[in-house]
C-alpha cells in the first residue's frame, strides 16, 4: 500500500512542478512580448489619421483600445506618460513613488498594429473649419522647429482640465496644486522645507514660537476628495515618520482644511461624510466648514468665516485644491463657436461625444460639461467607448470593401446587412463603480452601487478593499509591482525623509 500512495505523490507534485514551471514561463513570455512588441506596420496615407490631444484617462483609454488597421493615429500631450491620479495624494509624503504610477504613452503605443506617433508637445490652437491643429514644444530644450501644423480627419480631445483658482488674489504665486506629478514634488519639497526651517529656527531661538507655528501649519483648501486624501496623508506621514524623526517640532505640526461648503466631501453620503468629519478630529485636523478663502498672501490667508468676519490664518505650506476650470485651449475653441459652446465649464458634446459645432471632433473626460462628475471613472469609460465607435466604423469599412467586390446575390444580401447593423452605433452609457476616498489612519470610505441602491462603508475593511481596487486599476502589471513594493518598503524602512 505505501508504494503507491509515494507514487501518487511524486504524481502530484510532478504535475503542481510543470504547472509552476509552466506559469513561470507564461509570465515570462508575458514580459518579453510586453517588452519586444511585433513589428508595426507604418503610416499608411490613404488611411484616416486620428489626432488625440492629452496621455490622460480619456486619451489613453481611447489609445489603448483603438484597433489602428484602419487609422493612423497621432498623440500630442506635454507630458510623455499616463499618470494614474487616484494614488497621486500618496506621492506627496512618499508613500508611493512618482515613477510607480506613471506609464510612458511609447509603452502603449508600441503594442498597437500600426505606428502611433507621439509628440511631447502642447496644442495650441484647433481650426475646426479647415482641420488643422497647431502644437509646440514647450519643454526645456527645443529643436529649430519648436511649432508644427499638421491636418487631421478626427480629432479627440482629452486634455482635461486645469486648477479652478475663482481668480482669487494670490494662489498662483503661492499655492501648491495637486495636479500633475511636479505638483507632488513641489509639495513635499515645501513640506521638508517647512519642517527643516522650523527645526532650524527651533535650534537656535526657541522664543520664536510665533515662527515655528506658522511654519509648521500646513493649510489645505478644498474639502472635495483632493483636500481630504491629501491631508489624510500628511496626518499619515506625521504620525508614523516626522513623530519619530523630529521629535522636538512634531507636535507643533498642525492641519487645517478650509471648506467653503457646510461639510466636506459633499458627493458623498452623509454617513460618510460625518464618519471623516470624526475622523479627522480624532485626528487633529482642524475642518473649517462655511469658511472661504478670499485671498492669498506669502505667509498668510484671509478667509470670511461663517459669521462673516474676516479673518487672516498664517500658514507654512499651503495646498490649493478647489476643483477644475477650463484651459485656455479649451476656452479659445469655444471661442470660436460661441452659438453651440455656451458653457464656460467645458466643451458641449452629445450622447455619442461629439462636439457640438464642429464636425469629426470628439471631446471625453474633463476637458467636457456633462452631467457626469469629473472623474477617472468616467474619462476611462468615454475613451474606451469612443475607441469601440471608432473601431465600428472600421468594421464597416472593411464589410463595405468586401461588398463592393462580390456579385449580386445572397452573401452580398448577407454583408448589406451586416454594413447596415454597424451603422447603428449606440450613444454612450455610463456605468458607475462606486466612490472611495483614503481618510489616513488605514481607513478608506466608499460609496458602492448595490441593486438599485447603495452600499456605503468606511474602516479598515474599507481600506484594504480600497489598496486592492487601486492595485488591481493601475495601469500594467509593471505599476502594479513597483505601488506593492512601495507599500511594503513603507512599512518596513518608513517614509524618506529627504528632500526631492
Ligand atoms: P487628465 O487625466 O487630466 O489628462 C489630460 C491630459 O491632457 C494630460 O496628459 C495633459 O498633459 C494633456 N494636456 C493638457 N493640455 C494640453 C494641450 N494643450 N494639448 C495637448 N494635451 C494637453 N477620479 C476618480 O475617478 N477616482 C479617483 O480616485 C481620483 N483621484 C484623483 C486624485 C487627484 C489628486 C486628482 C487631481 C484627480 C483625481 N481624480 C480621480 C480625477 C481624475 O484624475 C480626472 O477626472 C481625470 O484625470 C480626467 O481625465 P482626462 O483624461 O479628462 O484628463
Ligand atoms: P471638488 O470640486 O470636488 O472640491 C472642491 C472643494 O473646494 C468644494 O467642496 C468647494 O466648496 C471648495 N472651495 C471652492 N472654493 C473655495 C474657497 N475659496 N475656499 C474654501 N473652499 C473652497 O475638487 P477636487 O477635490 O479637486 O476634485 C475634482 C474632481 O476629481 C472631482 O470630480 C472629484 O470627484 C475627483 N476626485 C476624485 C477622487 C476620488 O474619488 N477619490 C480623488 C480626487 C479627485
Amino acid at each position: 500500500a505505501p508504494a503507491p500512495r509515494r507514487s501518487r505523490l511524486r504524481l502530484f507534485g510532478r504535475v503542481i512542478g510543470v504547472g509552476l514551471l509552466g506559469g513561470a514561463g507564461y509570465t515570462a513570455y508575458g514580459l518579453y512580448v510586453s517588452r519586444h512588441p511585433p513589428m508595426q506596420k507604418p503610416f499608411d496615407p490613404t488611411k484616416k489619421t486620428i489626432a488625440v490631444l492629452g496621455s490622460g484617462w480619456a486619451s489613453t483609454s481611447f489609445l489603448k483600445s483603438i484597433d489602428t488597421s484602419e487609422y493612423n493615429v497621432v498623440v500630442i500631450s506635454p507630458r510623455n506618460y499616463f499618470l494614474f491620479t487616484p494614488l497621486l495624494p500618496s506621492c506627496t509624503v512618499g508613500t508611493v513613488d512618482v515613477r510607480s504610477i506613471v506609464e510612458p504613452v511609447r509603452f502603449i503605443s508600441r503594442h498597437k498594429e500600426r505606428e502611433v506617433k507621439v509628440y511631447e508637445a502642447e496644442c495650441k490652437s484647433i481650426d475646426p473649419v479647415n482641420k488643422t491643429l497647431t502644437f509646440v514644444d514647450t519643454s526645456e530644450i527645443k529643436s529649430d522647429e519648436a511649432e508644427k501644423t499638421i491636418p487631421y480627419d478626427y480629432l479627440v480631445l482629452g486634455c482635461g482640465s486645469q486648477n479652478q483658482t475663482f481668480g482669487i488674489k494670490g494662489v498662483e504665486e503661492h499655492a501648491c496644486f495637486l495636479k500633475e506629478v511636479w505638483d507632488a514634488q513641489k509639495i513635499r519639497t515645501r513640506l521638508m522645507d517647512c519642517v527643516e526651517t522650523a527645526a532650524f529656527v527651533g535650534q537656535s531661538d526657541a522664543k520664536n514660537e510665533q515662527e515655528i507655528d506658522r511654519l509648521l501649519h500646513m493649510v489645505v483648501v478644498g474639502g472635495g476628495p483632493t483636500g481630504v486624501e491629501y491631508a489624510a496623508e500628511l496626518y499619515d506621514f506625521l504620525k508614523d515618520d516626522l513623530t519619530e524623526w523630529y521629535p522636538d517640532i512634531a507636535g507643533k505640526i498642525k492641519i487645517t482644511l478650509v471648506e467653503a461648503l457646510p461639510n466636506v466631501l459633499p458627493a458623498f453620503s452623509k454617513q460618510l461624510i460625518d464618519y471623516t468629519e470624526s475622523t479627522f478630529k480624532e485626528q487633529n485636523i482642524e475642518i473649517l466648514t462655511k469658511t472661504m478663502v478670499k485671498e492669498v498672501k506669502d505667509k498668510e490667508i484671509i478667509v470670511q468665516q461663517p459669521d462673516g468676519s474676516m479673518k487672516s490664518i498664517p500658514y507654512g505650506l499651503l495646498v490649493w485644491a478647489t476643483g477644475n476650470t477650463s484651459r485656455p485651449l479649451i476656452r479659445d475653441l469655444m471661442a470660436k463657436m460661441p452659438e453651440s459652446q455656451t458653457m464656460k465649464r467645458g466643451l458641449l458634446v452629445d450622447d455619442h461625444l461629439r462636439l457640438l459645432g464642429a464636425e469629426d471632433v470628439y471631446a471625453l473626460g474633463d476637458a467636457t460639461a456633462t452631467k457626469y462628475a469629473p472623474t477617472a471613472q468616467v474619462a476611462a469609460q468615454q475613451g474606451k467607448y469612443l475607441a469601440r465607435v471608432f473601431n465600428q466604423q472600421a468594421n464597416r469599412w472593411k464589410l463595405e470593401r468586401e461588398y463592393d467586390a462580390l456579385t449580386a446575390g445572397s452573401e452580398k444580401d448577407r454583408l448589406a446587412r451586416k454594413i447596415n447593423k454597424l451603422r447603428d452605433v449606440r450613444p454612450f452609457h455610463y456605468s458607475h463603480q462606486g466612490s472611495l476616498a483614503y481618510i489616513g489612519s488605514e481607513k478608506a470610505i466608499a460609496d458602492l452601487p448595490f441593486l438599485h441602491g447603495n452600499i456605503s462603508a468606511g474602516g479598515v475593511a474599507t481600506y484594504v478593499f480600497w489598496r486592492s481596487a487601486y492595485l488591481s486599476n493601475l495601469f500594467s502589471i509593471r505599476n502594479r509591482a513597483l505601488v506593492a513594493m512601495d507599500w511594503i518598503k513603507k512599512n518596513v524602512f518608513g517614509r524618506d525623509i529627504s528632500r526631492e
